[in-house]
């Protein structure tokens, strides 16, 4: 059975080592691009109807109040089961410490009881327990599993330890054996 991949990803202005750079394709993007080379997995983008700001300072703004309010963003179009897989990764950036709302938005849609959800992170130097908290809670049911978390600025120079980590975790023949 092959693995779903569930990402949100932002391009635009972001902090990357410190520096404020434009970035045409988003880092948590590209690294799922790895990862589905890696592991033939489906792939759902979440889109919000409503895009962030391209201006980093605009979007923190934005996405503070979202926490602040408990928002659940509207998505451009929804993924309405994953009843097919075993294995779901769900990568996102850390936003604020944590998990994007919008990602919750659509997890809290999917009945995910006894799926294996692996989530795959990347930051700017925050640690990913908090996200990880939210995730749990937003599937039920869910068993979720180690994390692989990886530094914005370094996802090119990391393709080949994502894609180690996706073939050991979610290639069809290691899922036959577990
Ligand atoms: C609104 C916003 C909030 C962020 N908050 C954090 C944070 O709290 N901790 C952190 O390590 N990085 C933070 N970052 C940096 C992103 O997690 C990091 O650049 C990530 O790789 C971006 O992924 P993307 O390009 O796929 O959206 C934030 C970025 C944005 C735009």
């Amino acid at each position: 059975m092959r693995p779903l991949i569930i990402f949100f990803s932002r391009a635009g202005e972001n902090y990357v080592n410190g520096d404020l750079i434009h970035l045409e394709t988003g880092n948590t993007e590209r690294l799922v691009s790895f990862l589905r080379e890696a592991t033939d997995a489906d792939v759902f983008r979440i889109e919000p109807e409503e895009p962030y700001p391209e201006d980093y300072m605009e979007c923190t703004r934005v996405s503070k109040e979202e926490i602040r309010t408990g928002a659940r963003p509207d998505l451009r179009a929804y993924l309405d089961s994953a009843e097919s897989y075993d294995n779901i990764v769900v990568a996102f950036p850390i936003w604020w410490g944590t998990c994007p709302n919008i990602v919750l938005t659509q997890l809290e849609r999917l009945n995910l009881r006894g799926k294996r959800i692996w989530p795959v992170i990347t930051h700017e130097g925050s640690g990913s327990r908090k996200a990880v908290k939210a995730l749990k809670k937003a599937c039920p049911g869910a068993r979720v599993m180690g994390s692989l978390a990886v530094h914005g600025a370094e996802v090119s120079v990391a393709e080949e330890t994502v894609k180690a980590w996706g073939a050991s975790r979610l290639s069809r023949e290691e899922n036959t054996t577990r």
